[in-house]
């Protein structure tokens, strides 16, 4: 199979940014003998804190596979994986959940929203996961809902919004809990081409304002597919400082 190219649109500060996620070498190989599918083939990928970044590849190239490996749903057949320093080889499952519920925000493909459930119980889902309290779970709720432009629709359900407000629907829930690291698959692929760039506008706006209010954490990995238009759209202006010390790592989770 194909390795999916990557594009990073961060520029380089004076002094070397930390990378957040390295893929080193990474090989996944699905089942086993002349079955064998080899979705990737000794991949190197690295990803620098404050990064807005798309996988681009065809159809079938391993996208999700890579996106799936770095949020930690997958190990690699063979190669290293390191997020934020940290080897993935060496956690175990709960500490892989661990660090997904603290540092990893989803936009999975097709939304895997509830569909009689609310926009605000839909976003306020993975505060519950984290123990969050209901009145705080209520006010970030809001708040990430208010980012991405669905403010006053919070008694909505999934189901009576649009497909492109659904989209941003999923993207709160993602940036709910200030994930350092927020993975789309495909955020655009399922609308329409005005609206898909609305969504790409978006994920590029939470990026900057990320990289602007809290330098160094609001990395986030996109695959858009190989939709000309989506790629465009991700940002060259992506300039951010490398804060240093961050308080808490995935380490601290071990
Ligand atoms: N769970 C799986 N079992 C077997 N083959 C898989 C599995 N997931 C993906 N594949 C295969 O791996 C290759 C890469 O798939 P995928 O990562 O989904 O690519 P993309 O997201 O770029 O379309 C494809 O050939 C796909 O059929
Ligand atoms: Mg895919």
């Amino acid at each position: 199979m194909a390795r999916p190219s990557s594009s990073t649109a961060s520029t380089r500060a004076a002094e070397v940014p930390q990378a957040s996620v390295e893929l080193e070498a990474v090989t996944k190989v699905y089942g086993s003998g002349p079955t064998a599918v080899r979705a990737l083939a000794g991949v190197d990928l690295r990803i620098e804190e404050g990064a807005f970044v798309a996988i681009m590849g065809a159809s079938g190239s391993g996208k999700s596979t890579a996106m799936n490996i770095i949020g930690f749903f997958q190990s690699p057949t063979a190669g290293a994986y390191r997020f934020m320093g940290v080897d993935g080889s060496r956690l175990g499952r709960r500490q892989r959940t661990l660090l997904r519920r603290h540092f990893l925000g989803f936009v999975f493909q097709g939304f895997n929203l509830l569909a009689r459930t609310t926009a605000l119980e839909n976003v306020e889902l993975p505060l519950i996961y984290r123990g969050t309290a209901p009145a705080e779970r209520r006010r970030l709720g809001l708040a990430a809902l208010e980012k991405v432009g669905l403010a006053g629709r919070e008694h909505h359900t999934s189901a009576e919004l649009s497909g492109g407000r659904q989209q941003r629907m999923a993207i709160a829930r993602a940036i709910v809990s200030e994930p350092a690291l927020l993975l789309a698959d495909e955020p655009s692929g399922n609308l329409d081409s005005r609206t898909s760039l609305e969504v790409m506008a978006l994920l590029g706006g939470l990026n900057r304002d990320r990289g602007t209010a809290d330098a160094g954490r609001g990395d986030q990995a996109c695959t858009p597919g190989h939709q000309p238009q989506c790629s465009s759209r991700v940002p060259d202006h992506a300039r951010h400082r490398h804060r240093r010390g961050c308080r808490d790592r995935p380490g601290d989770y071990r």
